[in-house]
């Protein structure tokens, strides 16, 4: 039997990331939203696609939850995005009732499944699903970080004009203006881009990334970014579900690691089989240390804020 994966919200983010996992063949997709029709009509879309790309899985649209039931994963994107001149944190009030709402009936149809939130503002977000469900904290986790790295290799790879399947990167923290990007830890084939960049590049580029999201917002001026976050959704469901354990940035629950104390933040986790199997702690240096700190005194004040919503 195949696994089942389950896109709550079939808008930008939830149909490309049903593209990018049949296009994969990592499991069955059932696409879930509230507006009638659409779902079905884009599930249909995508299947009929598969004689041509080749993929043996089954695509479904829906508007009800049973149609759901038993999903190894539930990733949830349901919610309002951002348009030109609003933050990610402006989308507070109403992204948790959204987010409430669909947790609850994941909980109920899904009991087993690992949660990934899309929704933002992300960091927290993924908060309000973890209050909500109550799962075990490997069990639900945010997309944030492979995105943010993504958009860092991308520019690194443009900047240096190198292939982009050679450069890595951490991005660390909150997914807004406050992330954390890690030029440190971040190499071309091994060889670290403080060694072959000027920091004033560096540095720009890490300023595009921590407004990328903002500068597709401004492109877009009715929506935001999809197609990398629906890739980086897919491969954090292949990890999952070929139990590969790859070490790649998520949103995920940290207490005592990084001194976080029990809020959900961006950092490098090895993924497998139980979702998250460990939070990786990288040395960080004093100014590292400090910037991540800012980022999560940001994502408290955004979890504080969700409170009043739930
Ligand atoms: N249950 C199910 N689906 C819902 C609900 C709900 N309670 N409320 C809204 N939706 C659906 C909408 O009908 C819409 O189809 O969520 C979908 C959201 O799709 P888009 O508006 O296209 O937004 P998208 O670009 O996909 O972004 C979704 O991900 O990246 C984040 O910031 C972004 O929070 C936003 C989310």
């Amino acid at each position: 039997m195949r696994p089942k994966i389950s896109i709550i919200g079939a808008g930008n983010v939830g149909a490309t990331t049903a593209h990018w996992i049949a296009s994969k063949e990592l499991g069955d997709v059932v696409l879930l939203d509230i507006v009638e029709g659409m779902p079905q009509g884009k599930a249909l879309d995508l299947l009929e696609a598969a004689p041509v790309e080749e993929f043996d899985v089954d695509v479904k649209g829906t508007n009800n939850y049973e149609d759901t039931k038993n999903s190894d994963i539930v990733v949830i994107t349901s919610g309002v995005p951002r348009k030109p001149g609003m933050s990610r944190d402006d989308l507070i009030s109403i992204n948790t009732k959204i987010v409430k709402e669909v947790t609850q009936n994941v909980v109920k149809h899904s009991p087993n499944s690992i949660i990934i939130v899309v929704t933002n503002p992300l960091d927290a977000m993924v908060f309000v699903a973890s209050k909500v469900s109550k799962f075990p904290h490997h069990r639900i986790l945010g997309m944030a970080g492979i995105l943010d790295s993504t958009r860092f290799r991308t520019f690194i790879a443009k900047e240096l004009d190198v292939s982009v399947e050679d450069v890595d990167a951490i991005v660390l923290g909150g997914h807004g203006d406050s992330m954390v990007p890690l030029p440190r830890y971040s190499t071309v084939n091994g060889i670290p881009i403080t060694e072959l960049m000027h920091h004033d590049r560096i540095n720009a580029l890490a300023e595009r990334t921590r407004k990328g999201g903002e500068e597709i917002v401004n492109l877009l001026k009715t929506g935001s970014a999809f197609y990398a976050p629906g890739a980086a959704v897919a491969e954090m469901i292949e990890a999952i579900l070929k139990d590969k354990k790859r070490i790649l940035p998520c949103a995920a629950y940290c207490n005592s690691e990084y001194d976080v104390g029990g809020y959900f933040v961006g950092v490098p986790v090895k993924l497998g089989k139980k979702g998250v199997e460990k939070v990786i702690e990288l040395k960080l240096n004093a100014d590292e240390k400090e910037a991540f700190k800012k980022s999560v005194e940001h994502v408290k004040s955004l979890v504080a804020a969700t409170e009043k919503y739930l």
